[in-house]
């Protein structure tokens, strides 16, 4: 029995497919190889943006003739996507052959719809008729912080962690609050015990996952704060040889000092950040509901610069949110050049249903935000490329992943700011880390050569 899981979105949605292949493989399913038939798909989706569903559903549709074929394939969509009001049904309508549809607070039920999806699928087949269209469950009452997440086992460098759910902060454009719930923070206790598990199990770099891990702790008794889970982790997994802790998403009105003074002082704490600007006017800031002005985002980056020094930098900007005007997008383009990004997602405003945005007079026509969209990118591709080239000649740690896609001598890596690396190197520095002197940029990669080990401690 072989399934797929096709996942769409965010981190967030990686780490919950993880999670649903671990129950899968318990039900006794082995994944399917590239091109090798399924015997169980799994969709896991995303509703950010419209082009994101209309993919999925593209994609969901190809299995129809399949499984006009093979009625006992089982099909089932799951995520973000359903979540919605009126989703599961419209995609019922459009895939009445689906098997099951289930929502973002429903995932520890797919063993229990996969065992019904597949008897019914044995009682058609065996009377020639019987119950038909997806079983469908979707709900809103989350309960994910207090149970923690299955994972598939695996021998792993890295591993994604999560330590909240949900979201509390209601930007006017974005659907996330309503799909995913309020903010639900996990016990410190639990983050540290799955990351201490991971490390024993040579794991050396965490993520860890919030949509806002800034405001990380403050539904739970007894004041824990980020920073201080920071300094817990590190502590508690360092020994276990976890040699890299990373984090997303920081929001900047959350972002505290004291954040910016344990990335610089912890040690596995990498000096990465992805801070998400969204816009460079403060009036479509304002529009937003960011919470922050453009003043406090250049401020902060500029405190980051001086306390976390070669702090990499990277960010999330949509144009032509409503109202904003061709003075505003310029705004946002010339703080793209004073932030200098290292990279940045870029995304034409979308809209969603069901958020304050989608109601706003004053939508910008597609032709704009698409042009605004291009002329960002041809800006940042610059910036990308500047920051990359002054890297060259330096000397950079990189934590080994393993063999790059093309060339089996070459390894891919990442420097503790969040650079892709590529130097050859034999195939056992998977999962260590070595020195690595940078010879070239491209603009989003990095190539250069190991500097030999002068003496113990040099690569571990
Ligand atoms: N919680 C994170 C990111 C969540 S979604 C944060 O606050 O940064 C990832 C990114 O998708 C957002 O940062 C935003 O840039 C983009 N996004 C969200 N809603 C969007 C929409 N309606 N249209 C276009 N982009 C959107
Ligand atoms: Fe969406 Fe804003 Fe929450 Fe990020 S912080 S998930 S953009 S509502
Ligand atoms: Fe998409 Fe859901 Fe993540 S909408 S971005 S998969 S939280």
């Amino acid at each position: 029995m072989r399934y797929r899981i096709i996942t769409y979105g965010c981190q967030m949605n990686e780490r919950d497919s993880d999670a649903l292949a671990a129950m899968l493989e318990d039900l006794g399913y082995r994944p399917a190889a590239a091109g090798e038939p399924e015997d169980l798909v799994v969709f896991n989706t995303c509703c950010v943006r419209e082009n994101a569903e209309r993919k999925i559903m593209g994609r969901v549709l190809e299995y129809r003739l399949e499984k006009e074929r093979r009625p006992e394939l089982l099909v089932g969509v799951g995520g973000c996507f359903p979540q919605q009001p009126g989703a599961a049904e419209r995609i019922a309508g459009q895939a009445p052959w689906l098997d099951f549809i289930f929502g973002t607070h429903n995932s520890s039920r797919v063993p229990v719809l996969v065992a019904t999806a597949r008897m019914r699928a044995g009682l058609r087949a065996e009377t020639g008729s019987g119950p038909y269209g997806p079983v469908i469950e979707i709900d809103d009452s989350p309960d994910d912080a207090a149970v923690d997440q299955p994972r598939l086992a695996a021998r792993r460098v890295e591993a994604l962690v999560n330590v909240s759910f949900g979201c509390d902060n209601y930007c006017s454009y974005c659907i996330v609050p309503y799909v995913r719930g309020r903010e639900r923070s996990r016990p410190v206790q639990a983050v540290v015990d799955e990351v201490v598990g991971l490390a024993r199990q040579g794991v050396r770099e965490v993520t860890l996952l919030g949509q806002n891990v800034n405001s990380y702790g403050r539904d739970l008794a007894g004041g824990a704060d980020f920073p201080g889970l920071l300094a817990a982790v590190d502590m508690a997994a360092s020994p276990f040889g976890l040699v890299r802790i990373r984090f997303v998403t920081s929001h900047p009105r959350d972002l505290s000092h004291r954040l910016i003074e344990a990335m610089a002082t912890l040690p596995a704490v990498c000096e990465h950040i992805h801070l998400p600007v969204q816009a460079g006017s403060d009036r479509v800031l304002k529009a937003m509901n960011r919470g922050y002005t453009r003043g406090h985002y250049l401020a902060l980056v500029e405190r980051l610069r001086r306390a976390v020094p070669g702090v990499g930098l990277t960010t999330d900007i949509i144009v032509g949110f409503p109202g904003e005007t061709e003075e505003d997008f310029e705004q946002t383009l010339e703080l793209v050049r004073l932030a200098c990004f290292d990279s940045a997602f870029t995304f034409a405003y979308s809209r969603r249903r069901g958020t304050p945005a989608a109601e706003m007079a004053e939508q910008v026509p597609l032709p704009v935000r698409r042009e605004r969209l291009a002329r960002l990118n041809r800006l940042q591709e610059e910036v990308s490329r500047e920051s990359l080239a002054r890297l060259v000649d330096t000397g950079q740690e990189v934590l080994f992943l393993g063999p790059s896609e093309k060339d089996p001598n070459v390894m891919a890596g990442r420097t503790r700011a969040f650079h892709y690396v590529l130097t050859p190197a034999p195939a056992e520095l998977r999962g260590r880390l070595a020195m690595v002197r940078i010879r070239a940029a491209r603009t989003w990669t990095l190539s250069g050569e190991l500097v030999p080990a002068t003496g113990e401690g040099a690569s571990r």
